[in-house]
């Protein structure tokens, strides 16, 4: 029999504490607050039955490893006018299989196994094991309070500085954040960019949430920032703009000689992304201007409200779609010490929330919630049992 690895150590097939989660739940009437999704159907135009698949290029020979031509093209402008990303043609733009594709290819074209890779967190979860995947260390810096509690962006800088170490190559962070809904400033871009040319570092921007900001907040991209330009890799999503997150559609954008080695892991992965999902997507990115309006408004009105009813305080999230909860005085009034102390009496109750340990070291006893996972009245009545099991509980 061929040898098999040994992954007992290896936090990738770590049990997951979501399946503990759906274990307890009921068998119906559950409301899913867990997941990064949206109770949008994408942009009618967008949708498979709407789509004219006779026209055009064959649906059933090989694409183009990089994506249709099409489509990036109709990016590049897209990123050069929404984005100001001036530079960028559609030979800087290459079409993935979701952001987490874009992501974990920008990862091996950037960094060698055994280099690190600074984590902004709290983090996105999957970015770890991406990291892991690839043979790349990921090293958490703790920036969570700092953007939350707006401590400045000298501040942020220093915090950035004391994370690097000799084998650093490149930091990640997600703008929005997920799960912090921070939205980063011109002054903190700054902080940013100057840590970057210091230590001559690589910048994997996230921005899949680029789409979602509030309050009359602006997005500003991390690759529009003059001196972050040159070595900023970005990954976007259809998935979060358009609701099209079955389809797997995201993109990558960067500069043109790393775009090529990224070329290179999608040829050697995947080959290309099917034609008939990036139809979808260039669909949605021609006629989505609408649902990108209604979009905002709605997700905006479910935050509000998500704030308003939660008996847990928060921040306020300046973009994206999750709040995160600190449920700490909750956990120690049910004896436990972690999140899942409070979590598991709540799948009891039909609610699903994410336990924060997967967002970074310090979360142990922090949840996400989506406010954008299911329509208004479904969001009230999760929010509702959230609050009566921890009344249960005890207030704190
Ligand atoms: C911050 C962040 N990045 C990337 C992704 C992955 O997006 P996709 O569905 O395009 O793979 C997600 C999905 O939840 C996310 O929240």
């Amino acid at each position: 029999v061929p040898r098999f690895p040994d992954l007992s150590g290896c936090a990738l097939v770590a049990p997951s504490l979501l399946a503990r989660l759906r274990a307890r739940l009921p068998a119906r009437d559950v409301v899913p607050l867990h997941i990064g999704d949206t109770f949008l159907a994408p942009p009618p135009a967008s949708q498979l039955p709407a789509l004219d698949l006779q026209a055009g290029p064959s649906l059933y020979a090989y694409p183009s490893p990089a994506g249709d031509q099409a489509l990036r093209e109709a990016l590049a402008e897209k990123l050069r006018q929404d984005n100001g990303m001036q530079w960028v043609t559609g030979e800087h733009v290459q079409v993935t299989s979701g952001a987490t594709h874009a992501l974990s290819c920008a990862l091996r074209a950037l960094l060698a196994p055994g280099e690190e890779l600074l984590v902004s967190a709290p983090y996105w979860p999957l970015m770890r094991g991406i990291a892991h995947a690839a043979g790349v260390g990921a090293v958490e810096v703790p920036c969570g309070p700092v953007l939350l509690e707006r401590a400045g962006a000298a501040t942020f800088e220093a915090i950035l500085e004391a994370a690097i170490t000799p084998r650093t190559a490149a930091l990640y962070l997600s703008n929005p954040g997920n799960p912090s809904g921070c939205v980063l400033g011109p002054a903190e871009l700054d902080a940013l960019a100057a840590v970057a040319r210091r230590h001559r570092l690589w910048v994997l921007a996230d921005e899949v949430y680029e789409q979602f900001t509030y309050d009359g907040r602006r997005h500003h991209s991390i690759a529009a920032h003059p001196a972050l330009a040159g070595c900023t890799l970005t990954a976007f999503s259809f998935s979060k703009s358009y609701g099209q997150a079955g389809l797997r559609v995201g993109y990558l954008v960067g500069p043109a000689h790393i775009m090529e080695t990224v070329r290179c892991y999608i040829h050697h992965t995947i080959y290309s992304v099917p034609p008939v999902v990036q139809r979808a997507a260039l669909a949605a990115l021609r006629g989505g201007g609408e649902f990108l309006e209604r979009a905002r408004t709605l997700y905006c009105r479910a935050r509000d409200l998500a704030l308003e009813e939660l008996c847990v305080p928060c921040a306020v999230p300046e973009g994206g779609t999750y709040l995160f909860l600190d449920l700490a005085p909750w956990v120690r009034r049910a004896g436990g010490d972690c999140a899942m102390a409070v979590l598991e009496p709540l799948a009891s109750a039909g609610v699903l929330l994410t336990p924060g340990a997967g967002f970074g070291s310090a979360y142990g006893t922090w949840a996400r919630l989506c406010f954008t996972a299911v329509p208004e009245p479904r969001l009230r009545e999760g929010i509702h049992r959230i609050n009566e099991v921890l009344a249960r509980l005890g207030t704190p």
